[in-house]
C-alpha cells in the first residue's frame, strides 16, 4: 500500500457498517475476557514482533536521545505495578503523578493501569492550590513526583490529605529504584474489565473545584480505533503528540493511542523554541503530529526564515486540538509543512476526538469535520428537562453526542449529580455551541459557559476567583478570557479592593505575584485591573459577561 494511502479510505462506509463490539475485537483482550490498558498499550507488543520496536524515543532537551522499547517498557511498566501491589495499592486506587515529559512520568502511568490502578496526570506547571484540590478530591493514594515538586507544593498540605499514603520521588535514588527493582517483576496485569475505572483527569468547571472525569479501560477501543482512523497511526510511524502530559490529550495521545497502534512515540523534553521543533519534525524524520492552534499560529509568527531547507519529507499527516483552528493556519500548514493542518474536536469528558477532518475526506479549512464512525453528533436546543433536535442545516446550537460509546466519561468522581445534568434524552450535552452545514461537518461556534481556553487549557474563572480573594486586599474579583491573537485567549481578572486600600501598582503586582504563586503559571490571570465596582446583577452576582463584553470592543477598538 502506498504509505500516503490512509488507514481509512472510505469513511461514510465505515460510518454505516460500524459497531464498537467489532473495534473491541480488534484488540488483543486479557486472556479472561477482560481488558486492560496497559496491556493492549504495551504488553501485546513486547510478547510479539514489535518486541525490540522503538515504543518511546525521548530526546533530552540537550538534544540526546534516549530510546525504550516495547520489551523494555513492558518490564518496567510490570515493575512498577509489582511495587505497587507489595504496598497495598489495588484495583481502583488512585495514583497521581506531578510530572514534567521524563521517562518515570510514563513508566508510572503505565504502571499504575497495569495494577488495575487509576491513573491521574496532574500538570507540573499546576501551583499548590490547584494541585491540593485535585489530591483531595480523587482521594489520591500515591503520588510521583520531584522531590522540589513534593517539597514545595505538597508537603505543606500534607496533613489535609489523610488518603495520600505513599510518595515516590523520581529523583531520589532509593525511593525510584524501589519501584524498579521489586523482584516480582513479571506479574501478570491485572484483570480489569472494560468497565473498571482507568483515568481520572480533572478539568475546570465554571462553579466550584475542579471536576474529575472518571473513564473505564474501554478507553483503549476509542483510542485504538481514532489512533488509526484519525491520526492515520501505524507501526511504522514516528509520532509526536506536543501535549503536556499533564494534560488529557497528552495521556489519550501523548501516551496511549500511538503505542496501542504500535508505532513510536517521541517525546521532546525541551520546550517550546520554533527552531528545536521544526528540528525535532526534521531530524527525527516525525511522520504524524499532533499539536494545538497555540502552537501552530507562535510558528506562523516566528516567521518562515526558521524553516529548514528541503521541509519535511517524512511528515504525512498533521492534525491539531484543544481549540478553534482558524483557517490561516491550515493553509499555513500545507505550505510551510507540506501538510495541511487536521482539525480534530473532542474534550476531557469524550475521551477521545469525536469530530475530526479524517485523511481520506475533503479538507474543509475552519471546520471540525465530521463525527468520527461510532459517534453520532447533533445541534440541539433545550425546552425544560428535554432536547430539542435541530435538523435544519446551519442551525447553531448545543453540540450533543448520542451516549454512550466506549470513552465516554463514566461519572464526576463523587458527584453524580453534576455528571446526570450533562445528560437529556440519551444525548450528552457537551457544553459547546456549533453549528453543522448541510454536508454534515460541524463548525465550532464557542462555549456555552464562561470557561477559558488559554493555550489549549481550559481553565475555571471560579478556581482564579476564589485564589485573589484570598489576597488580604481584595474583596471580590471576576475573570474572564480576554481574546488574545495567539493563545486564543488569556486569563484576565478584575478586582475590587476593601474599602479604604489605595490602588497603586505595587499592590496591582503583589497581587498578581500572589495568585501566580498559588496557582501556577498555567492557570495564574496574566492581565489584571483593579476597579472601584465589578458590574453585577440585582442579586450581587459578578456579570463575567459585561466584561469579556468591555474588554471585547476595546480590543476592537484598539
Ligand atoms: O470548547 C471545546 C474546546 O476544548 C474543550 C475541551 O477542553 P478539554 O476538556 O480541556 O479537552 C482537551 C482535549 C481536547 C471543548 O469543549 N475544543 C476542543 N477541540 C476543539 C475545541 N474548540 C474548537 N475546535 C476544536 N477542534
Amino acid at each position: 500500500m502506498d504509505h500516503r494511502t490512509p488507514n481509512l479510505i472510505d469513511p461514510a462506509a465505515a460510518r454505516r457498517g460500524f459497531s464498537w463490539t467489532a473495534a473491541r475485537d480488534e484488540l488483543t483482550g486479557l486472556p479472561d475476557g477482560g481488558l486492560n490498558v496497559a496491556y493492549e498499550a504495551v504488553s501485546r507488543h513486547a510478547a510479539g514482533p514489535r518486541a525490540h520496536a522503538e515504543a518511546l524515543r525521548f530526546v533530552r532537551a540537550d538534544g540526546r536521545r534516549h530510546s525504550v522499547s516495547y520489551r523494555q517498557l513492558d518490564d518496567r511498566m510490570r515493575r512498577f505495578a509489582a511495587r505497587l501491589r507489595s504496598i497495598g495499592v489495588g484495583k481502583g486506587d488512585v495514583v497521581c503523578t506531578l510530572l514534567g515529559r521524563q521517562p518515570e512520568l510514563y513508566v508510572a502511568a503505565l504502571g499504575a493501569l497495569a495494577r488495575g490502578a487509576v491513573f491521574c496526570p496532574l500538570f507540573a506547571a499546576l501551583g499548590p492550590e490547584p494541585v491540593e484540590a485535585r489530591l483531595a478530591r480523587g482521594h489520591a493514594r500515591v503520588l510521583v513526583t520531584t522531590e522540589r515538586a513534593y517539597r514545595t507544593k505538597v508537603a505543606p498540605a500534607r496533613e489535609r490529605l489523610p488518603d495520600l499514603r505513599h510518595i515516590v520521588l523520581v529523583d531520589d535514588e532509593t525511593s525510584w529504584s524501589a519501584f524498579q527493582a521489586d523482584p516480582s517483576a513479571g506479574d501478570e496485569i491485572e484483570g480489569t474489565s472494560a468497565d473498571d475505572p482507568a483515568l481520572l483527569h480533572f478539568t475546570s468547571g465554571t462553579t466550584g473545584a475542579a471536576k474529575g472525569a472518571l473513564h473505564g479501560h474501554a478507553v483503549v477501543i476509542a483510542h485504538h480505533t481514532t489512533g488509526r482512523w484519525v491520526l492515520d497511526l501505524r507501526p511504522c510511524d514516528v509520532f509526536w503528540c506536543t501535549a503536556d502530559p499533564g494534560w488529557v490529550t497528552g495521556t489519550c495521545y501523548g501516551i496511549i493511542a500511538p503505542l496501542v497502534c504500535g508505532a513510536t512515540l517521541l517525546v521532546d523534553e525541551g520546550g517550546f523554541e520554533p527552531r528545536r521543533w521544526y528540528s525535532v519534525l526534521r531530524d527525527e524524520s516525525v511522520t504524524v503530529w499532533y499539536t494545538a492552534p497555540t502552537a501552530i499560529r507562535m510558528l506562523m509568527k516566528a516567521g518562515p526564515d526558521l524553516l529548514p531547507t528541503g521541509g519535511f519529507p517524512k511528515l504525512r499527516h498533521v492534525a491539531s486540538v484543544g481549540e478553534p483552528l482558524n483557517a490561516e493556519a491550515v493553509q499555513w500548514g500545507a505550505e510551510a509543512l507540506g501538510r495541511p493542518v487536521h482539525d480534530t474536536w473532542w474534550q476531557t469528558e469524550t475521551g477521545a476526538i469525536c469530530i475530526a477532518n479524517l485523511p481520506a475526506e475533503p479538507l474543509v479549512p475552519g471546520s471540525m469535520g465530521r463525527p468520527i464512525p461510532g459517534i453520532e453528533a447533533a445541534i440541539a436546543r433545550r425546552e425544560g428537562a428535554h432536547l430539542i433536535i435541530e435538523d435544519a442545516p446551519d442551525s447553531e446550537g448545543l453540540l450533543v453526542l448520542r451516549a454512550p460509546w466506549p470513552s465516554m466519561f463514566r461519572t464526576y468522581v463523587y458527584d453524580e449529580a453534576r455528571y446526570r445534568k450533562c445528560f437529556a434524552d440519551g444525548w450528552y450535552i457537551t457544553g459547546d455551541r456549533a453549528r453543522r452545514d448541510a454536508e454534515g461537518r460541524f463548525w465550532f461556534v464557542g462555549r456555552q459557559d464562561d470557561l477559558i481556553k488559554s493555550s489549549g487549557h481550559l481553565i475555571g474563572p471560579c478556581e482564579v476567583e476564589r485564589t485573589l480573594m484570598a489576597h488580604p486586599a481584595v474583596v471580590d474579583a471576576g475573570v474572564i478570557g480576554k481574546p488574545d491573537p495567539v493563545a486564543g485567549e488569556i486569563v484576565k481578572a478584575f478586582v475590587e479592593l476593601h474599602a479604604g486600600v489605595t490602588p497603586d501598582e505595587s499592590l496591582r503586582r503583589d497581587i498578581l505575584a500572589y495568585a501566580r504563586r498559588r496557582l501556577g503559571p498555567a492557570v495564574a490571570p496574566k492581565e489584571l485591573k483593579l476597579t472601584d465596582a465589578l458590574p453585577r446583577n440585582r442579586s450581587g452576582k459578578i456579570l463575567r459577561r459585561v466584561l469579556k463584553a468591555q474588554e471585547v470592543e476595546q480590543g476592537d477598538v484598539g
